[in-house]
């Protein structure tokens, strides 16, 4: 984050006191904060509690072999009875668990009883298709119904299940079923999206062409859309013929609480994305209280949505485990905000009456863009929390999101938390804290968090440094599925003890947190965590391109816009000398980076440079090109091995004389 930003970040003075009913009837009080400090681990066993086990955990956590974590290890429970079962046998069957609104308006409310003979159907259906405890299942599905049902029943047979989002590409999905070695795959035959029927299919067929697929046998399809799908006999089945037919009884069997619950990719700085692992009994505990805190849920009258796609840790933590597990009634919604107009998530609002609702920065500020008569047309009376996730929230935004979402009324709680932390870290609480525009501000109860210098000295307050976790909390990632070594590097070498969540952030002089982006090369592109090595492998596998070096560059509509530089291979260069020729090289560059990894990853500029600017160990300089791309003055040449080089670069920026 630039420091222009940073100024504006803290010139936000204001501080807004919980509304005084909300803060009499809290879930949880300051009290907690007291609770947890006095006996963290006696904290996380109390909370543990709120989970039903079949065997009661006696242990709390095992650190015994750092930074490889067990909580509760000779607990056993199941997960998916604790999101459904549990609640229809308390005699809640008949609540609603899902408002389905699909992007075409067709609609669909499942109570828990339902949901309950749906996943019990599907866990059925995948032990047909030969899965067992421990076998990995992909899903890559839009955002219906089926998508919540696949990793329930998963999670029922002990399927450690690996989401891919449905915006991904064929290359990308099959990065991740090699990975993951998965057994099946669940697909649709599409989506929708903006007003149009969007195929999955055809990337599930393409991916599986590939190397290091070869041990999916088969392919659960659920008609969405209903168009023509290609179809492999003896592969593919449909998901309504072979779902539909099994017995709505299931039993649960009881997994160890460190069992793996579910492998979610996410962009690395280095080389392939990191499979991120999360387990069971630790995992939905904190995703189970963290929700039950955070957004202060009363299940018997609240109407909650998380507007995140599942594909993403926060529909996991927000859609799926924390809410379910907490009996929740919740809006699943498969579209985007501005179809068919850009006030329809507001008409979903009033139409369901959502009390509590949990979306992202990127779509607050495009909902600021499209203009406050938008939502003011729709009764938004019903919202009590508002929530924010995925990036630091900028002052005006939160304030607009308070004012014309909230009515002046509904705390903002901006919550701080990573794939990594599988749940909520730090975060106001709605009925305790005064809140302040722009910062996550402090650790839950049970959290240790703070901030450190390059020397892992704690900074005071008013300074700022890096992110770290102090202590283990239960719902952290375990591992880097199949790399033990490169989680010890990524998050534990930088400091001892200590994890290093990759995030500047800084103390105010209250001690509270402000989060300041990432420190590492990982893009932020409307709210997307896009890496830079990703986009310059993709770059280079085209057979015109020898070498490349990408950046993010402040982007006032997508946070950072991707800016690549590209070296081009002799005849190539000479190839593409002319402006006309050139033009149509960047087009097909752009689009080999679209095909390689979504449309999300398209670079917004390329430039073929004759050399990138490298230090004498050969690591090419960001930071240089970063400035270059952000037209500002460069930084400190000295440690280029040719600072001629950079002198070249910028000769070929448009406008340069
Ligand atoms: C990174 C994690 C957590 C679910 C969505 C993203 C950034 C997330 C905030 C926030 C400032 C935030 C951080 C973090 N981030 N929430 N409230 N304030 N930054 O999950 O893709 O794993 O990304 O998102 O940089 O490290 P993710």
């Amino acid at each position: 984050m630039s420091n222009e930003s940073l100024a504006n970040l803290l010139k936000e003075e204001r501080r807004f006191e919980p509304p005084a009913d909300l803060a009499a009837n809290a879930n949880v009080t300051a009290e907690a904060y007291e609770v947890a400090k006095a006996d963290r681990l006696g904290f996380w066993a109390e909370q543990a509690r709120r989970l039903t086990w079949d065997t009661e955990p006696a242990e709390t956590l095992d650190w015994s072999n750092p930074p490889f974590a067990k909580w509760f290890a000779d607990g056993k429970l199941n997960v998916a009875y604790n999101c459904v079962d549990r609640h229809v046998e308390n005699g809640l069957g008949d609540r609603v668990a899902l408002h389905f609104e699909g992007e075409p308006g067709d609609t669909r409310s499942i109570t828990y009883a339902e949901l309950q003979r749906e996943v019990s159907q599907a866990a059925n259906a995948l032990t047909e298709l030969g899965v067992q405890a421990g076998d990995r299942v992909a899903i890559y599905l839009p955002m219906i119904p089926e998508a919540v049902v696949s990793m329930l029943a998963c999670a029922r047979i002990g399927a450690p299940h690996s989401l891919v989002f449905g915006g991904f590409s064929a290359d990308a999905l099959a990065t991740r079923i090699q990975d993951a070695d998965a057994r099946v795959v669940i697909t649709a035959d599409g989506g929708y999206r903006r007003g149009k029927p969007s195929a999955l299919k055809p990337a599930v067929d393409e991916a599986l062409t590939r190397p290091g697929t070869e041990n999916v046998r088969s392919v659960l399809v659920v008609r969405r859309t209903g168009e023509d799908t290609a179809w492999t006999n003896g592969r593919d089945v449909w998901w309504h013929e072979l779902v539909g037919a099994q017995p709505e009884q299931h039993t649960p069997e009881a997994f160890d609480a460190e069992h793996p619950l579910f492998i979610l990719y996410t962009s690395g700085t280095t080389g392939k994305p990191k499979g991120i692992l999360h387990t069971s009994g630790g995992y939905l505990t904190q995703v189970s209280y963290t929700h039950h805190a955070v957004f202060d849920l009363k299940p018997e009258s609240d109407v909650y949505w998380c507007t995140a796609d599942v594909g993403w840790v926060t529909g996991h933590s927000y859609i799926v485990y924390g809410p379910l597990s907490n009996g929740a009634t919740q809006v699943l919604y498969e579209g985007t905000p501005d179809t068919p107009h850009q006030g329809r998530w507001w008409e979903i609002v009033q139409k369901y009456g959502v009390t509590l609702l949990y979306t992202a920065p990127t779509a607050i500020r495009a909902c600021m863009k499209w203009g406050d008569d938008i939502p003011a047309k729709f009764d938004l009376s019903s919202l009590r929390v508002l929530g924010s996730v995925g990036e630091p929230i900028n002052p005006e935004a939160w304030i607009w999101y308070r004012k014309h979402i909230g009515g002046d009324r509904t705390p903002v709680v901006d919550t701080w938390w990573q794939t990594e932390t599988g749940g909520i870290m730090i975060t106001p609480l709605p009925g305790v804290t005064a809140t302040k525009p722009g910062s996550a501000q402090i650790p839950l109860p049970g959290i240790a968090a703070t901030v450190v210098d390059d020397d892992a000295n704690e900074v005071p307050n008013g300074a700022g440094g890096y992110l770290v976790l102090t202590e283990p909390w239960p719902s952290m990632l375990r591992t880097i599925w199949g790399d033990d070594q490169r989680y010890i590097d990524t998050y534990w070498s930088r400091f001892q003890n200590r994890y290093f969540a990759g995030d500047g952030a800084k103390k105010d002089t209250d001690g509270d947190i402000w989060l300041l982006g990432r420190v590492d090369d990982v893009m932020l592109v409307s709210g997307h965590n896009i890496s830079t090595t990703e986009v310059e492998s993709a770059l280079v596998s085209h057979p015109k391109v020898a070498e490349a070096a990408v950046v993010g560059a402040t982007d006032p509509q997508t946070t950072q816009a991707i800016c690549a530089f590209v070296i081009l291979r002799g005849s190539a260069a000479a190839e593409a000398s002319g402006e006309a020729e050139s033009a149509a090289l960047v087009e097909e560059l752009r689009a080999h980076v679209a095909q390689a990894l979504g449309p999300i990853a398209k670079p917004k500029r390329i430039l073929p440079v004759a050399e990138l600017p490298k230090t004498r160990s050969g690591k090419i300089m960001r930071r240089l090109l970063r400035d270059v791309a952000e037209n500002r003055t460069l930084g400190d040449v000295t440690t280029l091995t040719d600072s001629s080089v950079m002198e070249l670069i910028q000769a070929k920026l448009p406008g340069a004389s």
